[in-house]
């Protein structure tokens, strides 16, 4: 059955609109460095939007042509009853409204929820993991230990799916495992992608300049053992790729600081209590989680998130470029999920 033809959601810059990112809990069973601080304060549980308002909400943007939605946190999968949710959406990959259902996650809990997730339709699914070294591993992540993650990996391959790791280029971190990452990656059949650390998030007495490896020199030295081919495929996030010739494996790069992706920016972020951020790295959010409650009907909340469209800005404002940090925003990477 063919639903009514309605408007796309297109922003003032005409970019339109057809990826959502939705942070489901802002909690997390890890403390990444670049990411939290070790004592967080977490929302109360009433402040959270329900399942069946995430679902509604999510509903409305498939319905104004979003076609890939993204659940991220803090970390997905340690909301109760989230794979309630993921079934739920199901639904409108089967009638064909979505492209892509798929999620952001620690690897955690992965084990126990592989297969159910690819039951759920989720094909592909990006683990975040900057070391394979253990020590390493329980350092950045502080609360994480790494064969946990590892055995997740391993039952998201077996469920089927596929694995797009996401590793934070840390300058004196990681910098000496890029090829060990890219030949493990490589032997397991992952995409490896790297990050720039952005400034997200006031997590005290870090040093963001200090810790920021640009991605130009990843790229250089990698090179150094590898042939580059830049690929034009696009997964519909802001990754560029490229691959790895000696090995035929895809390897993308997320460079919001090196080079700025924001032109052609297609997606915004929900978060669990409902607000709307146009972008990742700007103050400006809509409450959706008032026009979900006011006892109106769809049309209603269709109309806010319109009204929210028509307010993205043109991009982020992240910059280090003069030795000092510029852009940053105070709210952390795990309010608005990534
Ligand atoms: P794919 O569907 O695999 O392309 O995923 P993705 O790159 O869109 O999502 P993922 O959750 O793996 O995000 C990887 C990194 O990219 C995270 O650190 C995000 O914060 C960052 N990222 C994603 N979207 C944006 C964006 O719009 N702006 C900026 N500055 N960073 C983004
Ligand atoms: N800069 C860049 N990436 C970050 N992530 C979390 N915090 C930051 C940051 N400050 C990454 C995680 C995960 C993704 C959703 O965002 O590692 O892969
Ligand atoms: Fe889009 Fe903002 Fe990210 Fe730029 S920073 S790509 S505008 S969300």
């Amino acid at each position: 059955m063919n639903a009514p033809s309605v408007q796309p959601l297109i922003d003032p810059f005409a970019r339109a609109i057809s990826y959502l990112r939705v942070s489901v809990t802002d909690r997390c069973d890890f403390r990444c460095v670049y990411c939290m601080a070790e004592q967080m304060t977490f929302l109360p549980k009433a402040e959270l939007l329900t399942l069946e308002e995430l679902d509604r909400l999510c509903s409305a943007f498939v319905r104004l042509g979003v076609q890939k939605l993204r659940i991220t946190g803090g970390e997905p999968l340690v909301r109760k009853g989230i794979m309630q949710f993921f079934r739920a959406m199901r639904r409108h990959l089967d009638t064909g409204a979505l492209r892509e259902l798929t999620l952001t996650t620690n690897g955690s809990q992965l084990a126990r929820h592989a297969e159910e997730l690819a039951a759920c339709g989720v094909r592909r699914i990006n683990v975040s993991l900057d070391t394979l070294d253990p020590d390493r591993f329980a350092r950045v992540t502080r609360w994480g230990r790494l064969p946990q993650v590892m055995e997740g990996i391993a039952a998201a391959k077996a469920a089927g799916m596929k694995i797009k790791i996401n590793t934070v280029a840390l300058k004196g971190f990681n910098e000496d495992e890029v090829f060990t990452l890219a030949e493990w990656c490589a032997a397991e059949g992952h995409t490896l992608t790297f990050i720039e650390v952005m400034p997200m998030g006031d997590l005290g007495g870090e040093d963001r300049i200090g810790q920021y490896w640009s991605l130009r020199d990843v790229r250089a030295r990698l090179a150094e053992r590898y042939t580059l081919t830049d690929l034009d495929e696009r997964t519909g996030g802001p990754a560029r790729y490229v691959r790895l010739e000696e090995t035929g494996q895809k390897l993308g790069f997320i460079t919001p600081l090196s080079h700025n992706f924001c032109e052609s920016c297609n997606r915004v972020r929900l978060t669990c209590t409902g607000e709307l951020f146009m972008c990742l790295g700007q103050e400006d959010k809509a409450d959706l989680r008032a026009a979900l409650r006011s006892g109106g009907d769809d049309s209603a909340l269709e109309q806010a998130i319109r009204g929210a469209i028509a307010r993205k800005p043109k991009g982020h404002d992240f910059d280090y470029s003069r030795q000092k940090v510029e852009g940053q925003v105070s709210r952390h990477m795990s309010h608005t999920g990534g």
